[in-house]
């Protein structure tokens, strides 16, 4: 299950439903940037590094080793969990997953400082430089935190170039390494119970042909090579992030489910061509209440757009959609939808490769009418308004995907299940049937 825009297209609570039916649930990118939340029986869990499927006892959640993981902020979420009667008994954590540092942190929040109007708008948790140390080779891993004279020998050798980043470049003061190499290695003595090689486990539970779930943070546009570089983040979260980050093959997945918001929204800077700036747009974000969960941020907020979502469809070879917050709409009498982009004076369907073309696109727009009614009570497709059907049919149209779920509120049960997602037909196969990919009953 991955992200179809740019992060917070309601994956938390996505995942939730679907956990029901997974004997494992798997995070297999990112780091503390992700903020999920999930909302069950009016409780509200907030959650960064733990897959949403923790608030199921039997199943059991990996935090992959494509991830990056910030032991303080996890620890601090699993103390929150105990507080709430949540054990975390049933949390496994890849040896492999990447460490983010304190040094980390630091330089990511200096370097957009540096960066001026240049700025990525990062979540300035340490994800950049992390996964960056990652690729230079000198990063700390899980199983470093569980090896004393190693930790000590790498991190001291390693604080001292960080220093020496910190004080000269961005003259902010030096950090000590004897303190840090000893709250680390305390971190990994609290972390040991759940450490296990998830590859692994991941082809035990494959051949004892349990349900699994690979839950993506982040979302398409904000993948480090196929999003909207360099206002991206630094891991894969597409579909093809979960075989790498997971440990798997691709023979291993039987389904891809991606999750949409009814209209978009964005954190941080870089382009984003629906973008309203209007009473509309602030409608949106005060229906929508969007803020971000792990920075407090205003999420900018737009129109769907359906140049992304084809791209989304294509990118993450989608068999189906989950369409979130379909509710947020509701006072509306008129929806636009974008459907194209103009760039130099040509129309086209397709998303642009070229930052600066995408940066310079303007949206083609079809407008749909509003049905200015609630729809948060509706359970099944019958319920809702006849213009938010015909909405949902012209996105799964544009789209060419099938839309398998629709959410109508942040609890588990404002939701339709259109077809079940799991065991659904697969899209390909709709296709070489010569099926209409829309699988909604007709409206009577
Ligand atoms: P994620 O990062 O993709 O998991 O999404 P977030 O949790 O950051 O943001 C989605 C927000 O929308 C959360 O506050 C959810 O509780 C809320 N939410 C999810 N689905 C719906 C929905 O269908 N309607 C409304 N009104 N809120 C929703
Ligand atoms: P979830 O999982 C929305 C954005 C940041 C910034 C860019 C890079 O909740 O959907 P980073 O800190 O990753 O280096 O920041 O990516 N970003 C997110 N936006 N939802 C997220 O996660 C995000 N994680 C990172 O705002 O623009
Ligand atoms: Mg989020």
């Amino acid at each position: 299950m991955i992200g179809a825009q740019w992060g917070d297209e309601g994956k938390g609570k996505i995942t939730d439903l679907l956990s029901k039916s997974a004997d494992v649930v798997v995070r297999y990118q990112g780091g503390v940037n992700a903020g999920h939340t999930v909302v069950v029986n009016g409780q509200t869990f907030k959650l960064h590094l733990i897959p949403s499927g923790i608030l199921y006892p039997d199943t059991e959640c990996i935090i992959g080793s494509g991830t990056v993981i910030d032991p303080q902020v996890l620890l601090e979420e699993i103390d929150q969990l105990t507080a709430l009667g949540i054990p975390s008994n049933h949390l496994f954590i890849s040896q492999t997953a990447h460490v983010t540092m304190p040094y980390h942190r630091l330089l990511d929040q200096a370097e957009e400082e540096f960066r001026g109007h240049h700025r990525i708008g990062t979540t300035g948790r340490g994800i950049g430089p992390t996964y960056a140390d990652k690729s230079e080779r000198t990063g700390v891993r899980v199983q470093d935190l569980m090896d004393p004279a190693g930790l000590a020998e790498q991190l001291t050798w390693t604080i001292t170039q960080k220093n020496l980043l910190l004080e000269k470049l961005y003259s902010l003061p030096p950090l000590d390494p004897a303190t840090i190499i000893d709250q680390y290695l305390a971190y990994g003595e609290r972390l040991r119970p759940h450490v296990v090689d998830s590859s692994l486990m991941l082809y035990e539970a494959v051949q004892k042909r349990r349900n699994i779930l690979f839950e993506g943070a982040q979302g398409t546009l904000l993948d480090l090579d196929h999003g909207t570089y360099p206002y991206v983040t630094s891991s894969n979260p597409v579909a093809g992030g979960a075989c790498v980050g997971a440990g798997i093959g691709p023979t291993m997945i039987d389904r891809v489910i991606g999750v949409a918001k009814a209209y978009t929204t964005r954190v941080g800077e870089g382009p984003f061509p629906t973008e309203l700036h209007d009473p509309i747009g602030q409608l949106l974000c005060d229906r929508g209440a969007e803020f971000g969960t792990t920075t407090g941020r205003q999420r900018r907020c737009g129109w769907f757009d359906a140049v992304i979502g084809r791209y989304a469809v294509r990118i993450n070879g989608l068999d189906c959609l989950a369409i979130t917050k379909l509710d947020v709409l509701d006072t509306l009498p008129e929806i636009k939808v974008c459907v194209a982009y103009r760039i130099d004076g040509r129309v086209t369907q397709h998303f642009p490769n070229s930052a600066r073309q995408f940066a310079h696109c303007t949206p083609v727009y079809e407008t749909l009418p509003g049905w200015q009614q609630p729809t948060t009570d509706c359970r099944t497709l019958e319920d809702l308004p006849r213009p938010a059907l015909s909405y949902l049919k012209f996105l799964a149209e544009i789209m060419e995907v099938p839309i398998a779920i629709v959410s109508l509120g942040a609890s588990r049960d404002q939701t339709i299940i259109v077809e079940d997602p799991i065991h659904g037909p697969k899209r390909a196969l709709l296709y070489d049937q010569g099926t209409d990919p829309w699988v909604a009953p007709p409206v009577t």
